[in-house]
């Protein structure tokens, strides 16, 4: 079978839907699968197509392109290196002799250098750059650092769809090529956002504000549902980058032998109790994509760790080092626990955390099973944290 969908008379989505993916980057779990968004846009005189596919799915790609009696493609626009949408071109190139691969400086030679593409058969546009079709053009619009250097977006002025590859979009398999079911595709653009975009806030902004200017009917990324109502997903985009957090904490947490947990539920309740609100991460049992999109824009986080091995719980520190590595806009953090006879768990985690600009409230270690001086302690925290997040 072959799936082609029309999106505008000449303009056609031609990529492959992955519905059984489960891992990004042997990191990214993916609930949902995902899809690899090809685009074919036949102008008057010349065909491009924009970004390929994953190498698994080369023949699904070939597949809907020889189904439409594809005989020659002009220009095939990679916009971004990454193998996902770049992993088919050795054979794209082989099936289409005279197509050559129009992307960035850098994304050429990237894919030089994953042996994808020969130096012969790349041609490298500016930003701002426009090239025809006949009575399609496409400009290109350098947008680096979401979330490789190399990306561009591309923008087809006379059907006003702008391509943006990874950006804007989600790892959302669906039969539905608009998002036309809201709310499911906020979720998965908001992880995705979080897993993938979220350390390149500032670089983010930039490209929203230039991309402002453009006259836009379809957002059509490389990724998950196209946006028939581009408002949704840049207001989304414009509220997750921007500096506004909310009035949550997340608190993730593992717990050897029970007493961590009595601190992190007695915390839980006594920051429900002040409105605040909680999500909560047993860190034995969680998905890394609902811990990454609740960093999105949440004002604190709480760590809550025992001490094993004279340090944090791997568990508690590998989730400090995803969060850190993530970028997440938080501004306060404090770490709750227990110890049996001491160790450096506090300083392991605060030192996990540099690239994170973190006010810490006073942490709450309690020796052994918490007691009545420790759950005074942890109220002090909820105090205080409701205190800052009034502030908000
Ligand atoms: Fe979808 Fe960065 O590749």
């Amino acid at each position: 079978m072959t799936l082609t969908r029309e999106i505008k008379p000449g303009v056609k989505w031609v990529g492959a839907i992955d519905w059984d993916r489960r891992l990004f980057d042997a990191l990214i779990p993916l609930p949902d699968g995902t899809s690899y968004n090809s685009y074919l846009i036949q102008g008057s005189e010349k065909t491009a197509l924009i970004d390929a596919v994953d190498e698994s799915m080369a023949d699904v790609l070939l597949g809907n392109l020889s189904a439409l009696g594809i005989k020659k493609i002009d220009y095939i626009i990679a916009q971004h290196a990454e193998q996902d949408h770049s992993g088919s071109l050795k054979r794209l190139l082989e099936v289409y002799p005279d197509a050559k691969v129009l992307g960035s400086a850098k994304c050429l030679d990237l894919l030089m250098h994953f042996d994808l593409v020969s130096k012969e058969r790349g041609q490298e546009v500016k930003d701002g750059e426009k090239i025809t079709l006949g009575d399609k053009s496409l400009q290109f619009i350098h947008a680096p650092w979401v979330h490789w250097p190399d990306t561009i977006f591309t923008y087809l002025a006379e059907d006003q769809i702008l391509f943006t590859c990874d950006f804007l979009g989600s790892h959302l398999a669906s039969s539905d090529l608009y998002a036309s079911d809201e709310a499911v595709v906020y979720r998965a653009a908001k992880r995705y956002y979080a897993e993938i975009m979220m350390p390149f806030r500032q670089n983010i902004n930039k490209h929203l504000a230039r991309i402002g200017d453009l006259t836009i009917a379809v957002i059509a990324p490389s990724h998950g549902p196209l946006y028939g109502r581009p408002k949704f997903i840049l207001d989304a985009y414009r509220d997750w980058a921007s500096d506004r957090v909310k009035n949550q904490v997340v608190l993730p947490y593992v717990s050897m032998h029970g007493s961590t947990r009595i601190m992190v539920d007695y915390l839980v309740d006594a920051l429900i109790s002040r409105g605040v609100g909680v999500l909560r991460f047993d860190l034995t049992d969680y998905d890394v994509g609902e811990l990454a999109g609740s960093l999105v824009d949440a004002a604190t986080v709480v760590i809550g760790t025992p001490t094993i091995l004279a340090g944090a719980h791997p568990l508690a520190f590998y989730a400090a080092i995803l969060a850190n590595a993530l970028r997440p806009k938080t501004r306060y953090a404090s770490i709750i626990g227990s110890f049996g006879w001491g160790g450096k768990m506090l300083e392991q985690i605060t030192v996990a955390l540099p690239n994170l600009k973190l006010q810490f409230f006073d942490p709450v270690v309690a020796k052994g099973r918490p007691k009545e001086a420790d759950f005074q302690a942890l109220d002090r925290l909820a105090d205080e944290i409701a205190a800052k997040h009034k502030e908000l």
